[in-house]
């Protein structure tokens, strides 16, 4: 018999610290986990790790780091639409097979303008291009080296005699070849004009090397997604972004479920054709129905379990992260779209439950807020370094901007549902992803798993009780030293 409006029926929600994974018979080691999943319909990543859209955690610096290790960052919007448009570009640029659009001098450029100009992009080197683009010779630091006259124009001293070029079109491993053989680190591209058509560098192709799973587009370009709001300049943000070679808009909002979320994202579906679109936030299965309808490259499931956020006690509002993915999963798995799970991750060991009931990535914010790239301010408390990390509703980051996300753009005055506080420092992005990653890969092996598909197929869960949570961290003993994916000062 249905319950009347008096008698409401309250649904079960569940949460990481809920449950557990049982373990279960395992001929896989930890080391031979493949843990490559899908960002988007059309972005598949190594490891399934996104970096927040907040201003303490994801700007180029983070993107890149991130990217490099397999996963990929979302770009916050707390900022002007030229300069989170700079980030991006700052990300596409970071890496890549060949430079297509290398930064060049002219053959009259005196030599302390070009020092300076090495100074300013740390290059080591341009071409030398007349005003047709037709390449006259390359400069680099070794040719001004022992020059002590910097009043001297390029032309005096660069080298253009055998100059060592390639067609356009050489493959990145003939490339190589001709690199390592004439013993230079720069060759230039050039077209059937003798036009300059790119630059290939033994930076890059190091870099390369040093990066096998990189999350790349078809130009070997590290990826960057990039988050806007609704708000009155939405179309133009998106248009910017796409304009510095974004490879994915995150319509990301407190709410995606609600009619100016779903207008807005109707028009811009139109204009991102070209480029992966994603909205969330979502936590039910009602919301999952009706936003898949819009047809998104990806969904971001999470209402209120982040670390910083105050939604659910400000406003009542909320659903426990694990069901809110499992409600949401149904949905995005029958049209295949891949999830994003969105906050309250603290341990590893969440990621693993995460992905087990569902999501194909998760995305970080305070794990990664602690980390050397990210944007957040260091103090020094105690002794101990420390990273400030903001909540984007947070009374700052609002007047700052992302007002927006909590539909407040319009107010005179806040009513926040975040909080600003600090996280511990965490080291460089690489080393928190190595314990992320080792610590899911971990769990994996438990379960038998060699890929997340069969973690789904094989994960039995338990339930915990609040004195099984208790007996599941370290207990009885005081920690005298810390290990680098438990930490003493994390309040809990
Ligand atoms: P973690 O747990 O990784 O969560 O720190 C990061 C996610 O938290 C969300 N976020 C907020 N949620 N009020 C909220 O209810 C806020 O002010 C707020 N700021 C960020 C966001 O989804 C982020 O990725």
């Amino acid at each position: 018999m249905p319950k009347s409006a008096f008698e409401p029926s309250i649904k079960d929600g569940l949460t990481f610290d809920d449950i557990l994974l049982q373990p279960r018979f395992s001929e896989v080691l930890p080391r031979n986990v493949d843990l490559s999943t899908s960002f988007s319909k059309e972005i598949s990543l190594k490891i399934p790790l996104l970096s927040a859209a907040m201003d303490t955690v994801t700007e180029s610096e983070m993107a890149i780091a991130l990217a490099q290790q397999g996963g990929i960052g979302v770009i916050h919007k707390n900022m002007p639409i030229e300069r989170q448009a700079l980030e991006v570009r700052a990300v596409k640029r970071a890496e890549s097979w060949m430079i297509e659009d290398p930064f060049t001098v002219t053959p009259e450029m005196p030599l302390h303008d070009v020092v300076s100009l090495m100074d300013h992009y740390h290059c080591g080197g341009f071409p030398v291009i007349d005003t047709e683009r037709k390449v006259l010779g390359i400069i680099t630091s070794r040719d001004i080296m022992f020059e002590d006259n910097h009043n001297l124009a390029v032309k005096e001293v660069m080298t253009k005699n055998n100059l060592i070029t390639a067609p356009k079109g050489t493959s990145i491993n003939k490339a190589r070849k001709i690199l390592k053989q004439k013993k230079i680190e720069k060759l230039l591209i050039i077209d059937v004009k003798g036009c300059l058509a790119g630059l290939v560098t033994a930076k890059d192709i190091q870099k390369k090397l040093e990066h096998p799973d990189a999350t790349v587009d078809e130009r070997g370009r590290l990826r960057c997604a990039a988050a806007v709001g609704v708000s009155r300049n939405t179309e133009d943000r998106v248009s910017a972004l796409i304009d510095a070679g974004v490879d994915a808009v995150v319509i990301d909002t407190a709410h995606a479920h609600s009619k100016s979320v779903v207008e807005l994202a109707r028009k811009l579906r139109k204009i991102t054709s070209n480029i992966q679109f994603v909205i969330g936030n979502i936590g039910s299965k009602e919301a999952a129905k009706d936003i898949l309808k819009l047809e998104p490259d990806a969904i971001k499931v999470g209402i209120g379990p982040g670390s910083i956020c105050t939604t659910r006690v400000v406003a009542g509002i909320g659903v426990p992260q694990v069901s809110a993915i499992i409600e949401c999963n149904t949905e995005a798995k029958a049209a295949k779209v891949p999830l994003i799970a969105d906050g309250g991750i603290r341990y590893s060991g969440d990621i693993v439950k995460a992905l087990a009931v569902g999501a194909d990535s998760v995305m970080l914010g305070n794990l990664l807020a602690g980390t050397e790239e990210s944007p957040g301010e260091s103090i020094l408390l105690e002794g101990r370094r420390f990273k400030i990390y903001r909540a984007m509703g947070s009374i700052d980051a609002m007047k700052q901007g992302s007002a927006d996300r909590y539909f407040q753009e319009e107010a005179k005055k806040f009513v926040p549902e975040g909080i600003e506080g600090i996280v511990p420092y965490r080291g460089k992005v690489f080393e928190q992803i190595y314990q992320l990653t080792g610590g899911t890969k971990s769990g994996l092996g438990y379960v038998g798993a060699k890929n997340i598909n069969q973690l789904r197929k094989r994960a039995r869960f338990v339930k915990v009780s609040s004195a099984g949570l208790k007996e599941s961290h370290p207990h009885d003993i005081r920690i005298t030293k810390e290990a680098p994916n438990y930490e003493l000062h994390r309040p809990r």
